[in-house]
């Protein structure tokens, strides 16, 4: 699938993700910058905030509890906020768009 990211000053990386891998690694594997990633994807730092194309928001889902309350400690949380360690890339999210935040944690 490929996946799109945007960073705060509007640079684009389209990379190709495997499936079954998360949006986080994904980005670390590419050399994506804006995702840090601390805890290594363990839904436990919030440090792999993005926000999620509004268009997709559907179909990548909503946070689960766990990611929930995690998410209180991203920097700027706004309505489509997820954490990328908790997105699979799957054939259904080919083409997904996600922003990333100018600051981590
Ligand atoms: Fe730590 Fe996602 S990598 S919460």
């Amino acid at each position: 699938a490929k996946i799109h990211y945007i960073e705060h000053d509007g640079t684009t990386h389209e990379v190709e993700a495997k499936n079954g891998l998360s949006v986080m690694e994904v980005a670390i594997k590419n050399n994506v910058p804006g995702i840090d990633a601390d805890c290594g994807g363990a839904c436990a730092c919030a440090t792999c905030h993005v926000y999620v194309d509004p268009a997709w928001q559907e179909k990548v889902g909503y946070p689960d509890p766990m990611e929930e309350s995690m998410l209180d400690f991203a920097t700027e949380r706004q309505d489509n906020s997820r954490l990328s360690c908790q997105i699979k890339v799957s054939d259904d999210l080919d083409g997904l768009t996600v922003r990333l935040p100018e600051f981590q944690g």
